[in-house]
């Protein structure tokens, strides 16, 4: 465990760097990511490096033994280069250049803007890659933020052609994956293929799938570009920050490149943007949903399977959603104990002190505008003294020795630890599938991470732990590698994929394998509806049909609000749900567990399950509410031979944690958890849970 925090010490007078160095040392701060946006104060005139200040910078922090994130400024090219090479701008879908001014103004497939990364990355891997104080890189910062992962300029229209070349091989094969007949959209040559979402009404969905993942591979091969180019002079340890429940990109390609995957973490900004209804914003206002952060910890650690960083961690206040309110008392050690309960090796708050000018002037820091101590200073202070790092950042001897300095030994560490606490459930993740989803919703509200999380939150507030695993590498062999990692799926008892809607044989085999050797899966609505080109199976869900003993007869798409209802065989009580509903007829094998009550489909299945092998399979066609999905997981789960019981409301566990984020005191059993509050007790310490809420 360790903590860390985000500092611009070229927005802050030379004489303050000592004390702001030494200050972060006492509260127990290990790690300083700085330099993500400084190209200009690097390189202030085409070739001319001031290095002065930065060499200083890192001294200073190196000199009050803080190890150093160092980020690549790539996030934002100064405004001489642009005026140099305006054709790195990227363009929106209207043919719109997006200019200078803010940030993220580049498109990833610039020929010209992938020279100069190169030309800033080698000069800083030049002269940092064996500092002292270097502990790891970031490479740029959030990419694809700001809606920047997609770009219609002339250098995408030129390269989009060659990579379909690349994938298809012939125009014939892509006429017939495209589905072009339809619409009269053949085409002769690929050169004659332009960028979607550009046409008079919807483009191709297959064509839109493409040009995501055109897009996504720019993102992937720019950041190898940038790891490349750091690695001509240093071995340590790189990384990028990502953001919570943002899939523009392939984030299991980009991951697979790097040694460690970090995300940023704003609790309250997210709630804010979120499409959670108002009580549930309203109970969350202060603290932030503890299941859309908890699953963001769970999505990044299981990008590869070792621990993550939080690279920023919300401190107060944010200043980019709609409406920014004021964390409670205790949100900040709340957020930061979540991310280690989650297994993160490094939680860094965002940012030390707050700007006083600029576009995130009021955004919160550690420190307030003035230098003086804010709430989150308070809480950090805390936080570190009960993890014992204060401690250790004042012990010298210690320091050499300490996790900061070694970052591949300490996520080594923080690996085997989470090895040995591998969850019984995995859920599915898949990119493409949450852009199928994206690109034909067919339903207002159908959206891929809220069908995650309509299985995700019962399951957390079941008590229990998720793992989530890449779709692309679950059930492959384990490989070691760039790009080869496989995932074993034969840990997990149960396997959970939903909105997993694009099913191709090798995947259906992998499941097959896994099920038929004691597995227990349970496919989600839309599964295996489409193929990977998004044309439609013949019948969804495609090659899983037999494996589950039921295939799809017509969907039903529901405006949000109409809900209606099953009965669940062995439940009076009917089960409600919305959005969506598969209505599925059983086939060979296939048992039938639920059917649909509304009279346009009286007597459709609802959910179909196979016992195949020594295992399971099951689908289910409907978007369960969230009290109907928590009565038929806590039935499967115990069908699995699990032991989910129902926790308090606002009340989660993680990896020995107890952490409540509702505003009472909450008593389980014998165990008392503060309002806002969390305690190290281990997994059995309220058993049996009941809760005794005060207040
Ligand atoms: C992040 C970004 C930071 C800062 C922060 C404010 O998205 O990486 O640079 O803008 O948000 O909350
Ligand atoms: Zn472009």
């Amino acid at each position: 465990m360790t903590l860390g925090v985000c500092y611009y010490p070229e927005h802050w007078p030379r004489e303050r760097w000592e004390d702001d160095a030494r200050h972060m040392r006492e509260l127990g701060i290990e790690r300083v990511r700085i330099g993500e946006f400084a190209w200009s104060r690097i390189e202030p005139e085409p070739g001319r490096f001031d290095w002065g200040w930065l060499d200083e910078a890192m001294d200073v922090l190196a000199d009050a033994g803080l190890g150093v994130i160092l980020g690549t400024p790539t996030a934002t090219p100064p405004k001489w280069l642009v005026d140099r090479f305006p054709q790195i701008l990227p363009v929106g879908p209207d043919g719109r250049v997006r200019g200078f001014g803010s940030r993220r103004h580049y498109c990833f497939r610039s020929p010209d803007y992938h020279r100069e990364t190169e030309r800033i990355v080698d000069a800083l891997a030049r002269r940092y890659g064996t500092h002292p104080a270097l502990v790891a890189w970031q490479t740029d910062n959030e990419y694809g933020c700001h809606d920047t992962t997609r770009c219609w300029c002339d250098d995408c229209r030129a390269a989009f052609p060659a990579w379909l070349r690349q994938r298809y091989g012939t125009i014939a094969a892509l006429n017939d994956a495209w589905w072009t007949t339809f619409w009269s959209q053949t085409y002769g040559t690929f050169d004659e293929i332009e960028l979607p979402e550009q046409a008079v009404t919807e483009s191709n969905p297959s064509h839109r799938l493409d040009f995501r993942r055109f897009a996504s591979d720019g993102v992937v091969a720019y950041d190898r570009l940038q790891r490349h180019a750091i690695r001509r002079h240093s071995d340590r340890p790189i990384v990028h920050n990502s953001m919570m429940l943002f899939g523009d990109y392939d984030h299991v390609d980009l991951a697979a490149g790097l040694d460690a995957i970090a995300f940023d973490n704003y609790p309250l900004g997210q709630l804010e943007e979120s499409p959670l209804p108002d009580d549930v914003k309203e109970r969350y206002l202060r603290i932030g949903h503890p299941d859309l952060v908890a699953i963001s910890h769970d999505l990044y650690r299981g990008l590869k399977d070792r621990p993550h960083w939080v690279m920023e961690q919300q401190p107060g206040q944010v200043n980019w959603a709609p409406s920014n309110p004021i964390p409670a008392d205790g949100a900040v050690r709340l957020w930061t104990l979540q991310g280690f309960a989650h297994g993160a090796e490094m939680v860094s708050w965002f940012r030390w002190r707050a700007a006083v000018g600029a576009q995130e002037t009021m955004h919160a820091g550690l420190l307030r505008h003035d230098g003086t101590p804010d709430q989150a200073h308070v809480e950090a202070a805390a936080v570190a003294d009960e993890l014992g790092l204060v401690a250790v950042a004042a012990d010298e001897d210690a320091q050499d020795a300490a996790p900061a300095r070694d970052v591949r030994a300490a996520l080594d560490v923080g690996a085997e630890a989470h090895a040995r606490r591998r969850p019984a459930v995995a859920i599915l993740f898949d990119y493409e599938d949450l852009w199928a989803a994206e690109i034909q919703p067919h339903a207002r509200g159908f959206g891929y991470w809220q069908q995650v999380l309509a299985f995700y939150a019962p399951l957390r507030a079941l008590g229990l732990e998720v793992d989530l695993v890449p779709k692309k590498l679950a059930g492959r062999p384990v490989g070691e590698s760039e790009g080869e990692g496989g995932r074993d799926l034969s840990p997990y008892l149960a396997v959970i994929a939903p909105a997993m809607q694009i099913v191709d044989d090798d995947l259906a085999d992998r499941l097959r394998a896994w099920v038929a050797a004691g597995g227990r899966l349970l496919l989600g609505p839309r599964s295996g509806a489409k193929t990977t080109s998004l044309r439609a199976h013949e019948a969804a869900p495609g090659p899983l049909r037999k494996l589950v003993g039921a295939r799809v007869t017509r969907v039903d798409g529901l405006r949000p609000g109409v809900t209606r209802t099953l009965r669940l065989d062995g439940h009076d009580a009917p089960l409600t749900y919305g959005t969506w509903a598969d209505l599925l007829e059983a086939e060979e094998g296939g048992e039938v567990l639920a059917r649909y009550d509304d009279p346009a489909y009286q007597g459709a299945a609802a959910w179909v399950r196979r016992r195949y092998g020594a295992g399971e399979a099951s689908l289910l066609g409907a978007s369960l509410d969230p009290a109907a999905m928590t009565t038929l997981l806590a039935s499967w789960l115990r069908e699995a031979g699990l032991d989910p019981r129902a926790l308090p409301d606002g009340v989660r566990r993680s990896g020995g944690w107890w952490l409540n984020f509702g505003p009472d005191e909450v008593r389980i059993g014998a165990l008392v958890l503060p309002a806002y509050g969390a305690v190290l007790a281990g997994d059995d310490a309220a058993d049996p849970p009941e809760r005794t809420a005060r207040g």
